[in-house]
């Protein structure tokens, strides 16, 4: 076996070179020598101020209480060097003259924003876009919302989010790629590539990798609260999209608000030195999160503002995010000789850099007047509709009630989402978030029925239930937005009785559910999963009728099924589809797409079995042991859908599950082939998944491992041999014994199939060299 050191070597200097070497023949290289010679100049001519100027990201918009004027004078004394929140170009374009026209160094500013899933063109959230289980469509839906931004201003997006989320309570789990390092993966390096582009193209924004780490382990699933994760599950686990983001050449990353094992992550030199930095090789910059530098000392972790900056500035950190901690502070603590030129210098350097690679210098204004070809381009919204299609899950399908035939006479759409075009493109709806509705106008539920069926069809659109939002979300106090107060009880009864009567008029009912959009996101955390308002009663009601039900659920995170997988025919999980939802949907009910995809999440049956998630380690009695068994007594330990779960209008039967060698030596590898036969009649995607298992070693391994999967298209009848690797990559892990990533000999299992429950098993084994 190699050694450890050689080890961590393969896994940490290869794929760096392999990553610059792509980088190098795609593009200009990413920091290269003339970029780091103008950076370079540009220190030597800077002041210690303007210096520490470029640090300090200011906000855009000026809202009551947040930020209460404008940043023109800061612009123009050279104390600001990114500001972000600004999207009305003729804005980003008066400030961006201030800096370039009235600075002293004229150096352009960095202007950034939250591009998380579209701009003009909204695109599914981006759990929905890890259900497509297909890298290409986060690529490619990263790529508009790149073009999009790019045109209106905006060089930098805080996306991707990758954080691992084990737990559906945590309403940021709509934010991310759900809970497997391995397809988390898989769409950081799609989003990056999206993002960036060949990045010297006025095409492309900077991607931010956040929020960096372990920001998704919040205890209870409460947004912003402390996480406690062990090196290995650190490593193993949370840490791996953000180092595949890095491999990817990803320009920046946003440490993340809270105590990481009692460390703020934004003040946390392990995390930001040590391994970012040390390990991985990392030369671009740090943002910290919206004011988590001054939030260092809210921790109780600095004493005072001064002390934030110090922590901050040393531990790794490059830009301060709206605490203005750092411009305040950082030009003292270099005078005390705390903070040395070279490091302020080192802190600066990639800020500029960046600035230099995108253009920045010799492009930094808009073209107003091409500003609205970009964002209204029809192509966008026609893509945004197909990858949506890809997006959505299929759970359940009874009696094969879907797809609907478009020649049903009457249908009743019922629930507070039915008709809710706001509610269908999920939190991030960037041009919406201030300026009231979203000017892509997106397509409800009921609109995209009526579109689908045109006027054969009667359609009689009933509400319902409510969904009893509690509280306004930050953005909405932001904006003054106001909720209606709650329904009585009498109303929700007399509301219910017009859904009933409906459905008892109608051949099928389609029940459009779920969650508001604010339900999930920033400080939108849940302590039940149950439908909220009174969906549940609603769906029991109409249900009761006896009539087909098909739910059709608009959510950020899973909710509870329980009741529902046992008594509507269908469930189709949309998630937030995006402009073109309603369109979309329809395409899916109507079978003008098929279904395909998969959950990236473990689906609970309820919150109390959070958290949830199919990599657990194996304990000694599991559920199905005859005794003393890891049990509840009110409820089996198993989620009501695995991971990697999803129905199509197709079936499929793997089979020859097969291995190229059943004993290799790690140098050699192997290769593991599957056959997947399309049964049926209806040209579909299956998702093909292989897990892996190692039996014995220096840790205990999990019961299964995702390390393969590809989606791909079968005719009907059609079968296709699918070969995945497996090697350092796939067989290797991080070893608390040994400190370091290792693979080692021994035996273990492989699966392959449709989802993380896949019985189809071999053997192998991996030799020592
Ligand atoms: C706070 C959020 O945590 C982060 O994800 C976002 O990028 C910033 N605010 C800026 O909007």
């Amino acid at each position: 076996m190699k050694s450890p050191f050689f080890a961590v070597s393969i896994l940490v200097v290869f794929p760096l070179l392999v990553a610059t070497a792509a980088l190098n023949a795609q593009t200009q290289p990413l920091f290269d020598s003339e970029i780091r010679g103008r950076a370079d100049a540009l220190l030597r001519q800077m002041t210690i101020d303007e210096k520490v100027g470029q640090l300090n990201q200011e906000s855009g918009i000026v809202i009551k209480g947040f930020m209460d004027q404008k940043p023109d004078d800061d612009i123009r004394e050279g104390r600001v060097g990114s500001i972000l929140w600004l999207f009305e170009v003729k804005e980003i374009n008066r400030l961006q003259h201030i800096a370039v026209d009235q600075s002293r160094l004229h150096i352009p500013l960095l202007v950034g924003f939250d591009v998380i899933h579209g701009y003009r063109t909204i695109f599914p959230v981006p759990l929905a876009m890890a259900s497509s289980w297909d890298p290409a469509v986060e690529e490619q839906a990263q790529r508009v919302a790149a073009e999009d931004a790019r045109a209106a201003g905006i060089q930098w997006t805080f996306a991707p989010m990758l954080d691992i989320a084990r737990d559906a309570r945590w309403g940021r789990i709509v934010e991310g790629a759900g809970e497997d390092p391995y397809l988390g993966s898989a769409m950081a390096r799609a989003q990056v590539r999206g993002f960036q582009g060949a990045m010297w193209g006025g095409t492309s924004v900077l991607a931010c990798a956040k929020h960096f780490a372990g920001y998704g382990a919040a205890e209870g699933g409460r947004d912003y609260d402390s996480s406690y994760i062990p090196e290995v599950l650190l490593r193993n686990l949370y840490l791996e999209p953000f180092h595949a983001a890095v491999k990817q050449g990803v320009a920046s990353l946003m440490s993340a608000y809270m105590d990481l094992n009692d460390v703020p992550a934004s003040g946390n030199h392990w995390l930001l030195h040590d391994v970012l930095r040390q390990e991985w090789g990392f030369q671009g910059f740090v943002v910290s999160d919206a004011i988590a530098v001054g939030n260092l000392v809210t921790h109780g972790f600095a004493r005072d503002r001064e002390d934030a900056a110090y922590r901050a500035i040393t531990a790794g950190l490059n830009m301060d995010m709206a605490s203005k901690s750092l411009v305040e502070n950082v030009a003292k603590l270099v005078a005390q000789a705390r903070v040395t030129q070279a490091q302020l210098d080192d802190a600066v350097r990639p800020i500029l850099e960046a600035k230099i690679r995108l253009g920045l210098f010799e492009h930094p204004f808009v073209d107003e007047t091409k500003v609205e070809a970009v964002l209204a381009r029809q192509s966008s919204r026609d893509l945004e509709r197909k990858l949506a299609g890809r997006s959505m899950v299929l759970l359940r399908n009874e009696n094969h009630v879907l797809p609907l035939s478009r020649s049903v006479k009457k249908i009743a759409v019922i629930g507070p989402l039915a008709d809710a075009a706001d509610e269908m493109e999920g939190g991030w709806t960037v041009e919406g978030l201030f300026g009231g509705e979203s000017k892509g106008h997106p397509v409800s539920l009921v609109a995209g029925i009526r579109n689908k069926l045109g006027t054969g069809a009667q359609i009689e659109v009933v509400s319902g239930a409510v969904l009893q939002r509690k509280y306004p979300s930050l953005i909405d106090q932001l904006t003054g937005k106001k909720y209606s107060p709650p329904a009585t009880e009498a109303e929700l009864r007399r509301w219910r009785g017009q859904a009933v009567a409906a459905a008892e008029r109608a051949d099928v009912v389609i029940a459009a559910m779920g969650e508001a959009t604010n339900m999930s996101g920033e400080a939108a955390s849940r302590a039940s999963l149950a439908l909220p308002g009174d969906q549940q009663e609603t769906l029991e009601a109409v249900a009761a009728t006896g009539k087909p039900v098909v739910l059709v659920l608009l959510s950020g995170r899973p909710l509870d099924m329980v009741w529902a997988s046992e008594h509507v025919s269908s469930i189709l999980e949309a998630w937030y589809p995006g402009t073109e939802g309603g369109n979309a949907v329809a395409d899916v009910l109507f079978g003008d797409v098929n279904p395909g995809g998969k959950l990236p999440v473990s689906w609970p049956r309820t919150a109390g079995q959070e958290p949830i998630y199919y990599n657990h380690n194996l304990t000694h009695d599991p559920e199905d042991a005859p005794n003393f068994t890891s049990r509840y007594w009110d409820l089996s330990t198993r989620p009501l859908y695995p991971f990697g779960y999803g129905l199509s209008y197709s079936s499929f039967i793997f089979s020859n599950l097969r291995l190229s060698k059943n004993r290799f030596r790690l140098d050699t590898g192997t290769e593991v082939s599957v056959d997947v036969t399309n049964t049926s009649q209806t040209a579909g995607d299956e998702v093909a998944q292989i897990y892996i298992h190692q039996r014995a070693g220096s840790a205990s391994r999990p019961v299964r491992q995702l390390k393969g999967f590809r989606r791909v298209t079968f005719k009907p009848g059609e079968t296709q041999t699918l070969t995945f690797p497996l090697g350092f990559d796939e067989l290797s892990f991080w070893s608390p014994q040994t400190k370091s990533w290792v693979a080692e000999p021994g035996m273990f299992d492989v699966w392959a199939g449709e989802n993380s429950t896949a019985a189809m098993h071999a053997e192998f084994e991996l030799t020592a060299n």
